[in-house]
C-alpha cells in the first residue's frame, strides 16, 4: 500500500464555481453576468435550465461546508468568486454585501479546517463589461487586475492561494467561436457564453487580453496581499499524451504540448508567443507589446491544471513538426458525457509535461472528474461504481507522477456536488454528492465515501 501514497501535506479538495452553484442571481446588489444573459436566452441551455437558483449555495453554504468536512473529508475547497457580486458594473464602487458573502464563506471554511482556494474568474463576466466589448476590449484586462487586487486585499489574511482565471482555452475559444473537440470516432462542436463568432484575428486578440488580464491580476495580488500569498492560473492544459512511452514519443508529446498551448500557458510561462504560433496566425496574430509580454509572464508560485482526459494522443514523426496526432478510435471508451474520453494516463502526463517543459515549482490538479448517469437506488443511495473506477484510475496515474518527483501538491475533484453544467444544464451530474434540484436535498454518493477514505489515508484506495 505504501507505494500508492501521496506526498505529505497533500491537499485533498473538491471544486465548484460561482455560477454553477450559487443561485441568488440578482440578490444583495449583484449585477448580471454574461451567464445570466446567456441562460436567460431561450434555446441556449438544455431543458431551459438556468443558474438563477442552481444549488442555492448562496443561502446553504454552511450546510455545504459541513458536507465537505464531514462527508468528503476534504482539507481544501476550490470555489470561484462572482466578479459581478463584488463589482456589479465590473469596475467602480464595490458592493459590500457581495464581499460579505465571500467573507462568511471563507470564515466558515477556515473554521472547518478546509483551506479556501478561490478562483477569481470562472467565466461569469459582468454583463456591463460585455456591453463595452467584453474580452475584446483591452480595458477588461485592467478591470480584472483591479478586481483581483481588491479581493486579495480583503481575503489574504485567511486565503493563502488564489487562482486567477479558470480554463482560458474553454471560455475564450468556446465563447468567442465554436470550438471543435476530438471525441471517439470524430469531433463535436461546443459553444458557450457570450456566444460570439469572431474572426480568427479577433479571437487571437481576445486570447491575448485574457493572458494579459491574468498577468495584471498576478501583479495586483502581489501588491495588495499579505506576505506569503501564492498565485497561479487554473488552465485546462492541451495535453498531448504519448501512445507509447519511449523517449522519441515522449519528446513528440512535449513538442506538441508546448505548441498547442502557445496562446495560453506557453506564453504565460515562457514570456513569448512561439514562432510557429505567430507564423501560422500570420496577419491574424494578436497585436501586443514587449511590455505586455512582461506582464503576462509575471512569476508564478504554482500552475493549476484542469485535467479530464488526453487532448490528443501522439506518436513521433520524421516529418515536421516531429509529431503526429492519432485520433481516438471509434470504440474508445467514454464516460456518460459525450466529450469525456477515458484516458486516465493524462493525469500522469499533464503534470509531468508541465514540469519538464516549464520547471513549475508547484502544481495543483485544479479539476478532474466525470459525469455519470446517477440514479437513486431503493435505499435512497447512489452507487456510482463508474465514478469510483474513473477516480481510482486517474489518481493512480497522478500518484505515479508524484512518485516520479513531479511537484503536485494537491488534487481538486470536480465537483463537490451535482450542479449547473453550463449548456448541459442540470442533467450532467459531476458531483460526489447527489443533489435533488427540486428539494435541494444533498445525498453523498458512494464515490464520496471513496474520496473520504483516499483523503484520510493520503493514498489511492
Ligand atoms: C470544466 C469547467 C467546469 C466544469 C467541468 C466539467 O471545463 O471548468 O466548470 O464544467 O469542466
Amino acid at each position: 500500500m505504501s507505494t500508492r501514497l501521496f506526498p505529505k501535506d497533500f491537499f485533498w479538495g473538491t471544486a465548484t464555481s460561482s455560477y454553477q452553484i450559487e443561485g441568488a442571481w440578482n440578490e444583495d446588489g449583484k449585477g448580471p453576468s454574461i451567464w445570466d444573459t446567456y441562460a436567460h436566452t431561450p434555446g441556449k441551455i438544455k431543458n431551459g435550465d438556468t443558474g438563477d437558483v442552481a444549488n442555492d449555495h448562496y443561502h446553504r453554504y454552511k450546510e455545504d461546508v459541513a458536507l465537505m468536512k464531514n462527508d468528503l473529508g476534504a482539507n481544501a475547497y476550490r470555489f470561484s468568486i462572482a466578479w459581478p457580486r463584488i463589482f456589479p458594473q465590473g469596475t467602480g464602487a464595490p458592493n459590500p454585501k457581495g464581499l460579505d458573502f465571500y467573507n462568511r464563506l471563507v470564515d466558515e471554511l477556515v473554521a472547518a479546517g478546509v483551506a479556501p482556494f478561490p478562483t477569481l474568474y470562472h467565466w461569469d463576466l459582468p454583463q456591463a463589461l460585455q456591453d463595452k466589448g467584453g474580452w475584446q476590449n483591452h480595458d477588461t484586462a485592467k478591470a480584472f487586475g483591479d478586481y483581483a487586487g481588491y479581493m486579495a486585499e480583503k481575503l489574504s489574511d485567511r486565503v493563502r492561494h488564489f487562482f486567477t482565471i479558470n480554463e482560458f482555452r474553454s471560455f475564450v475559444d468556446m465563447g468567442h467561436q465554436t470550438k471543435v473537440v476530438n471525441v471517439p470516432g470524430g469531433t463535436m462542436d461546443i459553444s458557450i457564453a457570450p456566444g460570439l463568432n469572431l474572426a480568427p484575428g479577433e479571437l487571437n486578440q481576445v486570447r491575448h487580453h485574457t493572458v494579459l488580464a491574468h498577468g495584471m491580476a498576478v501583479q495586483a495580488i502581489r501588491a495588495k496581499s499579505k506576505a506569503g500569498t501564492k498565485v497561479g492560473p487554473a488552465e485546462v492544459l492541451e495535453s498531448a499524451v504519448p501512445l507509447i512511452e519511449t523517449p522519441e514519443h515522449i519528446k513528440a508529446a512535449q513538442t506538441a504540448t508546448r505548441e498547442r498551448n502557445a496562446p495560453f500557458l506557453t506564453v504565460m510561462l515562457e514570456g513569448k508567443y512561439t514562432d510557429a504560433y505567430l507564423k501560422e496566425a500570420g496577419d491574424d496574430a494578436p497585436k501586443f507589446t514587449d511590455g505586455d509580454l512582461k506582464i503576462i509572464a509575471s512569476p508564478l508560485d504554482f500552475v493549476g491544471v484542469n485535467c479530464y482526459k488526453p487532448t490528443v494522443y501522439v506518436l513521433a514523426s520524421d516529418r515536421a513538426p516531429g509529431w503526429r496526432e492519432i485520433p481516438f478510435a471509434k470504440g474508445h471508451p467514454k464516460m456518460s458525457t459525450s466529450w469525456l474520453t477515458v484516458g486516465p494516463e493524462a493525469l500522469y502526463w499533464a503534470p509531468k509535461l508541465v514540469q519538464s517543459l516549464w520547471k513549475a515549482k508547484e502544481i495543483f490538479i485544479t479539476e478532474n472528474g466525470c459525469a455519470t448517469d446517477d440514479v437513486l437506488a431503493n435505499d435512497g443511495k447512489v452507487y456510482d461504481t463508474d465514478r469510483i473506477m474513473f477516480l481510482r484510475a486517474c489518481l493512480t496515474q497522478l500518484q505515479r507522477a508524484t512518485a516520479d518527483g513531479v511537484p503536485v501538491n494537491g488534487y481538486f475533484q470536480w465537483s463537490t456536488m451535482d450542479n449547473f453544467e453550463w449548456t448541459y444544464g442540470f442533467g450532467n451530474r459531476f458531483g460526489l454528492v447527489y443533489v435533488d434540484f427540486k428539494t435541494q436535498k444533498r445525498t453523498p454518493k458512494l464515490s464520496a465515501a471513496w474520496f473520504r477514505e483516499a483523503a484520510a489515508k493520503n493514498a489511492v484506495v
